[in-house]
């Protein structure tokens, strides 16, 4: 593995790799965004070429699309698969209860669809992922292009009424332009600090005209895999009450470790 390679990086690596161990021959397989989960479709990738699995692919993004198929995962429509066996997706926060925000590499909207369309989500994480309250990184919603500033006067206004410490937001932006969803939307994202009531507060948002979809992922994510720099894993299963500890032997590979992760 080269020396280049973060204690981070490794710890993404090792929960991408355990949980890759969850798919089987035949699969249906939602496939996440974001860093953690190109560590997944990469040996995802491995496993399909070396070892023959067969599995297709739903990708929550189009950028996932393209390395799935880079690295040998055929990929197909949801309304093709219709139903997912498991779906293996990062997040940006969870809690005890397995609660999320997502969202943070905008691709919120396609991985609450895929996700929930799915048998079992699998989340893979480094350990700093972990929180006691969610809240602290900023809340995505997915907002309507049109009408977007009264959308967000009205995200704000709502945020007065609810138990949450900051009531801050931005427009997501990509250079000097909004950041632009693979479904043509916008984002806003919710300064929050502290969500007292998570459930509440994704049942709200929803209820706003304009908002298309919000990254509180409640009682979706079944299992979380949680990485360690030196190849430590726990693995907590919410609805089997369990937790397991594994650990991941690093082994270069000049396919995996060529490219780094997003
Ligand atoms: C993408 O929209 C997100 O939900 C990601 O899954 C999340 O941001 C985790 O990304 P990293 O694995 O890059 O931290």
């Amino acid at each position: 593995m080269p020396a280049e390679l973060s204690p981070i990086d490794k710890a993404k690596f090792a929960a991408a790799r355990r949980a890759v161990e969850f798919v089987e021959d035949g699969m249906r397989v939602g496939l996440g965004t974001g860093s953690t989960a190109a560590w997944m479709v990469r040996c995802l990738g491995d496993v399909v070429r070396e070892e023959g699995l067969r599995i297709r692919g739903v990708a929550t993004s189009a950028r996932t699309a393209d390395l799935a198929r880079q690295v040998g995962i055929e990929i197909i429509d949801l309304d093709e698969a219709k139903w997912l066996d498991l779906t293996i997706d990062g997040t940006d926060e969870f809690d005890q209860q397995m609660n999320l925000i997502k969202g943070g590499g905008g691709a919120l909207l396609r991985e609450k669809i895929v996700a929930t369309a799915s048998d079992q989500m699998i989340v893979i994480a480094d350990a700093a992922k972990e929180v006691a309250q969610l809240g602290a990184f900023p809340l995505p919603v997915e907002v309507i292009p049109f009408g977007w500033q009264t959308t967000r006067a009205l995200l704000e206004e709502t945020l007065v009424s609810m138990d949450v410490l900051g009531r801050t937001t931005s427009l997501r932006l990509n250079g000097d332009k909004p950041f632009v969803t693979d479904e043509g939307n916008f984002i806003v994202d919710l300064h929050l600090s502290r969500i007292g009531n998570v459930r509440q507060l994704a049942l709200v948002l929803n209820q706003i005209p304009g908002v298309v979809e919000n990254g509180l992922f409640i009682d979706i994510c079944d299992v979380v895999i949680i990485g360690q720099g030196d190849g430590r894993i726990e693995i907590r299963d919410i609805n089997k009450g369990t937790v397991e500890h594994d650990r991941i032997e690093f082994v270069e590979s000049e396919n995996l470790f060529s490219e780094m992760g997003e």
